[in-house]
């Protein structure tokens, strides 16, 4: 069989991340979490002392790390320059830096290389996540999704994730951050956060994960 490639784009807490995982797991596929990537260069920019609001200077610096991603859908690390750094690109500092990081161009066509160059490469094929992949990385995927949800269901599940790694905003303000990234991915010029012609939409507000997780893999069977 050739490899399957498929694509889930969405909006953050939409349950993306979990669904994509589960179903490269349960596929044999591999996985490729591409906003771990943007977080990534977006975590070496501000740790080198980059003026992240200076596209210029992100443009300048937009080649100089090296990113590395795991594919494993059961550990997918991430490193730059050789450093683990799957911890820190979760941290509040960089996800409110990251959307101005990634608006840039000499940035998004240095990841969306290194994205094709992973999907090419993996033997069984790839689940590749992200808010792009179906239009602009990889537009012949085999399959997208679009998820969905209401910015309340986002917000919490948003808020219980950051419980998780310690950090406790409350819903309120995880809503605000998540709307204002929301904005600034979908207003961007260069491949904003949008729904693919072809790409099946999934609203997930009122289904459970394991509900999204057969979903996705029931239309992988429909297109065998
Ligand atoms: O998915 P996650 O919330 O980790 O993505 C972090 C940020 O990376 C997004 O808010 C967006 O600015 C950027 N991103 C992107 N294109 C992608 C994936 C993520 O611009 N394909």
């Amino acid at each position: 069989a050739h490899p399957v490639v498929i694509a889930i784009d969405g909006p953050s807490g939409t349950g993306k991340s979990s669904t994509s995982k589960a179903v490269a797991a349960r596929l044999g596929l591999d996985y490729l979490d591409t906003g771990a990537q943007y977080r990534a260069i977006t975590w070496w920019m501000l740790s080198g002392g980059i003026d992240i609001h200076d596209p210029a200077a992100v443009a300048a610096a937009a080649s100089k790390p090296e990113i590395v991603s795991g594919t494993d859908p059961l550990a997918p690390a991430i490193t730059v320059d050789g450093t683990d750094v799957s911890g820190p690109i979760r941290g509040q500092d960089v996800t409110a830096a990251v959307s101005a990081v990634s608006a840039v161009p000499e940035v998004r066509s240095r990841i969306t290389r290194l994205q094709r160059t992973l999907a090419a490469g993996a033997p069984r094929g790839i689940v590749a996540e992200g808010r792009d992949i179906g239009t602009t990385v990889l537009p012949d995927a085999d399959l997208k999704i679009f998820l969905t949800a209401s910015p309340e269901a986002r917000a919490a599940r948003r808020s219980n994730e950051l419980k998780g790694n310690g950090g406790t905003p409350g819903v309120a303000a995880t809503r605000e951050a998540l709307l204002k990234r929301d904005a600034a991915d979908s207003g961007r010029t260069t491949s904003p956060l949008a729904k693919a012609g072809d790409a099946i939409e999934v609203d997930t507000t009122e289904l459970t994960l394991e509900q999204v997780i057969e979903r996705v893999i029931g239309l992988v069977e429909e297109r065998k």
